[in-house]
């Protein structure tokens, strides 16, 4: 039975990440996967995340079960966190959540949700988007749409081609909206365009699904989410899908949540029950160790304190990093990179064909997707001129 099975290949994304790592040249720069890199090219464990394992650690005397909807301290927080503790569908107790598997568990337990609503619901999603949403979001059943977002000729958003092709969207429908630091391209709505969006939901009756994987990572963590926060305060309904992983580091602890803005109170409740089922369909449980965490430095104040100022640094060295990017890539090469530094996040998209990304892991070792997407966080003070040269020649 299994031996028809063939042999699949591998993510394209894993696959390059590999052959970076497989690669024996000491120039060699890994610009592939969208994790955060200090300036050592590590991937750091927040202070606050060893301060609480730790004490985890000394007070934990059992491995039980959590409940499926996981720890409430996390719950609550996240809502916090995502929303801020006076948003006016918090004030009105039409919130809640449950704990997931990541972010990718927070998108999936928010797809079945919108299936088991509308279950010839068609999501829209931006071209390009993430290309994981697809698999995530497909698999339960869910069709798709594509709005225009990113124009490669001016490195931003094609805002009236994507409120043009939205306008299609009707009451049933589900928009996919990246809340902050889009991946792959780094342009980020305005929050003028966010309002934009918020009207046309409201009139339209499309409900928007909102993914906020980089949280903080952008201009701030208040700043990053404004723009599903107006959608929220605006709109009767909607899903985020938080992940933990980027902004406290928790990436292969699978930490996220699946937050529901209801109608009502009661709606919201049962949105949980719904997601509780769907869940045990899927993982049951969700695992503990990464909420626990989360939920103690989103709970404790000078465990907030350590943990915000820790990812204030972060996002500071990101967008030093644009700056620097850009200038050296602009001296190298005679080119305009303005548009690296008025991208958010950890993304941005150089503007290279498929052909020249290809030259660059081939002939200099310099790893980037054929769409020449880039992590900005794995560039550094020692491999930045290396880097810049390099897309000069291809150039
Ligand atoms: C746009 C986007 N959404 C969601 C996720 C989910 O991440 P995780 O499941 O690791 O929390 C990622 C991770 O790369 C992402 O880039």
């Amino acid at each position: 039975m299994l031996e028809q099975l063939e042999r699949l290949p591998a993510d394209p994304i894993l696959g390059l990440a590999a052959a970076a790592r497989a690669d024996d040249n000491p120039d060699k720069v890994d610009l592939t996967l969208g994790i955060y890199m200090n300036e050592e090219g590590v991937c750091p464990v927040f202070r606050a995340v060893t301060e609480a394992q730790a004490a985890l650690a000394a007070e934990e005397v059992s491995k039980a079960y959590l409940p499926p909807e996981g720890v409430a301290g996390f719950n609550t927080g996240m809502q916090e966190l995502v929303l801020s503790a006076d948003h006016p569908a918090l004030v009105d107790g039409r919130v809640s959540s449950v704990q997931a598997p990541g972010g990718c568990g927070g998108l999936r337990i928010g797809a079945e949700i919108i299936h088991a609503a509308s279950p010839g619901a068609r999501v829209w999603v931006s071209d390009p988007t993430w290309p994981v949403h697809l698999p995530l979001l497909g698999s339960v059943g869910l069709s798709f749409e594509t709005y225009r977002y990113y124009e490669p000729a001016s490195h931003g958003v094609n805002f009236d081609g994507m409120v043009e092709d939205l306008r299609q969207a009707r009451s049933g429908d589900v928009v996919l909206l990246h809340g902050c630091c889009h991946n792959p391209c780094g342009a980020d709505l305005s929050l003028a365009q966010w309002q934009v969006i918020a009207e046309m939901a409201e009139a339209q009756g499309f409900m928007p699904f909102v993914d906020i994987a980089y949280q903080g990572l952008g201009d701030g963590l208040e700043q990053d989410a404004a723009g599903l926060r107006l959608l929220a305060a605006r709109l009767p309904e909607m899903i985020v899908a938080a992940s933990c992983s980027k902004n406290m580091g928790l990436y292969r602890e699978r930490t996220g949540a699946t937050i529901f803005i209801g109608r009502t109170r009661d709606n919201a409740e049962a949105l949980v029950s719904q997601a509780l089922v769907a869940a045990r369909r899927v993982y049951s449980m969700p695992p503990a160790h990464g909420a626990l965490i989360a939920g103690r430095i989103l709970g404790d104040a000078a465990l907030g304190e350590s943990w915000r100022s820790e990812l204030v640094d972060m996002c500071g060295r990101i967008n030093g990093l644009r700056t620097s990017l850009r200038e050296k890539l602009e001296a190298a090469s005679g080119r305009d990179f303005a548009f690296i530094e008025k991208e958010k996040g950890m993304f941005s998209f150089l503007g290279l064909s498929a052909e020249q990304a290809i030259r660059l892991r081939e002939e200099h070792s310099v790893y980037m997707l054929n769409s020449s997407r880039i992590n900005v966080a794995g560039v550094n003070a020692r491999n930045i001129d290396y880097l810049a040269s390099a897309v000069a020649k291809v150039l």
